[in-house]
């Protein structure tokens, strides 16, 4: 295939660390022509890496968009709220566009970028990352086989994790659902959209429960400081401190991933903290004046942290899914039930057991080839991205373009729906 050009808007964690690192993983397939970021650090640090002259380095998506088509495709990796405004406009110069989910929290937005896509005939991928883990394409390689019969029921549960909660929906970027989105949306809109994909029918209604129970300052401890580096009495017992996340905790604390010369995505989630240094010091830093230092019960978070959602899809098939904070290990599990067998397992392991009714369970090992970046998602969905432009605008076989994508927003948006209205079922075709 030809080397794709790219332009890429908001050099943040995803921006920069998968999608334009891509460029170092398949330098065939893609080469970053241009970037937009406001913050100086980070635009002066992608020129470097993508060796860019001045003139294609914005300071932001709006400025670059006010150029002429620079690059084949562009990348839209700000916040939620930005997506569909810069994504409507890089249509309408003849980009095609990979979209960062979720596309908006807005149901009229998400339909507003679909009919551009159609409008200005461009492929608009969304970064439903997890439709390319080898996990998931086991599962639906297996739904698809027959083998189960047909499935009637699908339980599943997104085991978030103490610290990435605390890290993302408590002190971080998607604590407050009017700035970014309700965390249904922006955690689970993947798994909605999984099961969208292996069901393969219209989910119609959706009722849900949960609440923000325990990150509230009515929860603190006494002797809580408001940042854990200003002289808290109950650091040592409390698990959510910020020096045991993200400076001692062996598996993601600096001092781990400094040792394990981690850069990138691997560093995640220190590289959130103190996107170009990763020694102690500079997170030391960032802990004590930044907000990931703060007592995690004196935050301005508003999103949940534990929910359940119930759907209905055609012909009877029902789910049910439930997103929990307080967990130890983090990833999503998965239980599909059909009338001739069930297939079941654990996103974490990378294994998935079939097991068709009065015979032996058969196990399958999905580990293979790269499992970076979600499972093995990130760059897998990359890759078919670019192919399916290089082909001509071909989304026949990408599997996260914008019309089957739409599905699993209107979904997490009916469920945010129902649990502020006390769980009543909400249909999908009335989501707004
Ligand atoms: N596919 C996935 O699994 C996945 C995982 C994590 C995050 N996301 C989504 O990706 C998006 C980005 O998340 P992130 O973790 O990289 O966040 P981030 O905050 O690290 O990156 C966003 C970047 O956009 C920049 N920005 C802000 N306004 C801008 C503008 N007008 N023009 C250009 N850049 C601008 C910010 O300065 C920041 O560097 C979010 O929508 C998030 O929900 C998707």
């Amino acid at each position: 295939m030809r080397r794709i050009t790219c332009a890429i808007v908001g050099l943040g964690n995803r921006g920069n660390d998968i999608y334009g690192h891509y460029e170092f993983v398949n330098p065939e397939e893609m080469k970053v022509v241009a970037i937009a970021e406001p913050i100086k650090e980070k635009r002066e640090c992608g020129k470097e890496t993508y060796h860019l002259d001045e003139e294609h380095c914005f300071e932001t998506a709006e400025e670059l968009l006010n150029q002429p088509q620079l690059a084949d495709v562009i990348v839209i990796a700000t916040q939620d709220r930005q997506h569909v405004e810069q994504a409507v406009k890089a249509l309408s110069l003849g980009y095609h566009v990979l979209c960062e989910k979720p596309i908006s929290p807005s149901a009229e937005e998400c339909r507003r970028l679909q009919k551009a896509a159609h409008e200005y005939n461009r492929i608009v991928a969304v970064g439903h990352v997890l439709r390319y883990t080898p996990f998931y394409s086991k599962v639906k390689e297996l739904v698809d086989s027959g083998r189960i019969g047909e499935i009637v029921s699908i339980q599943a549960m997104e085991h978030v994790t103490y610290w990435h909660q605390a890290h993302s929906y408590v002190r971080g970027n998607w604590r407050n659902a009017d700035e970014t989105s309700p965390m249904i949306l922006a955690k689970s809109c993947h798994d909605c959209d999984i099961f969208s994909w292996l069901i393969g029918k219209k989910c119609e209604r959706v009722s849900s429960f949960g609440s923000l129970s325990h990150f509230r300052e009515e929860q603190a401890p006494e002797g809580a400081a408001l940042r854990c580096l200003d002289g808290c009495k109950v650091k040592e017992n409390c698990p959510y401190d910020a020096e045991k996340i993200y400076i001692t905790n062996e598996k993601i604390g600096v001092r781990h991933i400094v040792k394990a010369g981690k850069t990138g995505d691997d560093a995640w989630p220190i590289c959130v903290l103190s996107p170009t240094d990763l020694s102690e010091e500079a997170v030391y830093k960032a802990l004590k004046t930044g907000p990931y230092g703060r007592c995690v019960y004196h935050c301005d978070n508003n999103v949940v942290d534990h929910q359940v959602v119930n759907m209905e899809f055609e012909d009877g098939i029902t789910v049910d899914f439930q997103m929990c904070a307080f967990t130890g290990h983090g990833g999503r599990t998965i239980h599909v039930c059909g009338t001739k067998g069930d297939i079941y397992g654990n996103l974490g392991e990378n294994q998935v057991t079939l097991e068709e009714f009065g015979k032996n369970p058969e196990t399958f090992d999905v580990k293979e080839g790269d499992m970076s970046g979600h499972a093995g998602g990130d760059n897998r969905l990359i890759h078919d991205f670019l192919v399916a432009v290089d082909k001509g605008a071909d989304e026949e076989s990408l599997r996260t373009g914008i019309d089957v994508s739409i599905q699993s927003h209107l979904i997490a948006l009916a469920a945010e729906q129902s649990r502020l209205e006390g769980g009543i079922p909400v249909k999908l075709e009335e989501v707004v």
